[in-house]
C-alpha cells in the first residue's frame, strides 16, 4: 500500500496518517476522526477510511 496516497481529499489525509492514528492507539472511526478529521467533511471517503482502520488494526 502507498502510505502517501490520499484517502480523504477534503482534508488531504493519507493512508499513512490513518495508520499513524491507529498505531497511536485509535481503534475506532471516531477516535481516528478526532486525530485526523478524515471523513468529517463530505463523507465520501468514509468506507475507505473504515476499511483502512480495520486493516491497520489487524496488523
Ligand atoms: S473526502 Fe473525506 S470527508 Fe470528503
Amino acid at each position: 500500500m502507498d502510505m502517501d496516497e490520499i484517502v480523504c481529499s477534503c482534508l488531504n489525509i493519507t493512508n499513512g496518517m490513518i495508520r499513524d492514528a491507529v498505531k497511536s492507539g485509535a481503534k475506532t472511526l471516531e477516535e481516528v476522526q478526532e486525530i485526523t478529521g478524515a471523513g468529517t467533511v463530505c463523507g465520501a471517503c468514509l468506507d475507505d477510511v473504515k476499511r483502512l482502520i480495520e486493516e491497520f488494526n489487524a496488523e
